[in-house]
């Protein structure tokens, strides 16, 4: 996956022409894309996918590396194309013209921060478990939790046969039957935040991921998208 770029550019970040001299070279029937000559101006290629010639000699471009966060509402789904028709978050990072994919994954009614990258090996660190990083979520609860099911929370509870690991758990406030709570969990097993309030019976009513590693949400509107700073770039580059 990588970035797509008009023809022009592609080259004149290859270093093999100026922009305006690759309109030439274009206009002269020099270049060509997939072994196909390109006459028009105005097409696009995808860096890193594409294979882009020049006199027949194919030239090479480096891939940029994209990072961003994304405020994910709720009614997206998380994967690149969704068997059921659904919203996916690829449609709101559109005008990045960039293709990037996100980086584990939110339930379809999850909202919050998913951070989204074209760079593969970082996404893994930030997804591998041997990692930890730790992901705090807002969740709104059905009922009033108890002190011992927020222990039970914190020490750890069942789910899928298999205990989780330990927690950090705050009730934040308890209004009208409900329960807000502040969890930051250290794995990322499927639908984990739910199913582990599912196991204490105070189901999730609402759940708002806001922080991962050292990335927070912060007051990104809902739907939008900011890029990473280096220092969040860096942060999970060097674990
Ligand atoms: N836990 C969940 O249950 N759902 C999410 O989307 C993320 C964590």
């Amino acid at each position: 996956m990588g970035e797509i770029v008009r023809l022009q550019k592609y080259i004149a970040m290859s270093g093999a022409a100026s922009r305006r001299a690759a309109e030439k070279l274009i206009d002269e029937g020099r270049v060509s894309v997939n072994g196909k000559r390109v006459t028009e101006q105005g097409v696009k290629v995808e860096i890193g996918s594409d294979e882009v010639a020049l006199d027949g000699k194919v030239i090479k471009t480096a891939s940029k590396k994209v990072y961003i966060a994304l405020n994910k509402p709720a009614g997206y789904v998380t994967t690149v194309h969704d068997q059921f028709d659904r919203p996916t978050v690829m449609e709101l990072v559109q005008e990045l013209n960039t293709r990037v994919f996100p980086v584990g994954r939110l339930d379809y009614e999850t909202e919050g921060l998913l951070i989204m990258t074209n760079d593969g090996v970082w996404a893994n660190k930030v997804t591998h478990p041997r990692y930890e990083a730790s992901k705090r979520y807002y969740a709104v609860l059905k009922g009033v939790l108890s002190i011992a099911s927020l222990n039970g929370i914190r020490r750890g509870v069942v789910i899928d046969g298999r205990k989780t690991a330990p927690a950090e758990c705050e009730i934040k406030e308890i209004e009208g039957g409900k329960t807000l709570v502040e969890i930051t969990i250290h794995e990322g097993r499927n639908r984990q935040v739910r199913k582990m309030f599912d196991a204490v019976g105070n189901p999730v009513i609402e759940l708002k991921r806001v922080q991962v590693g050292n990335v927070q949400l912060g007051h990104l509107p809902e739907g939008r998208w900011r890029y990473l700073t280096s220092g969040e770039i860096g942060y999970f580059m060097n674990k």
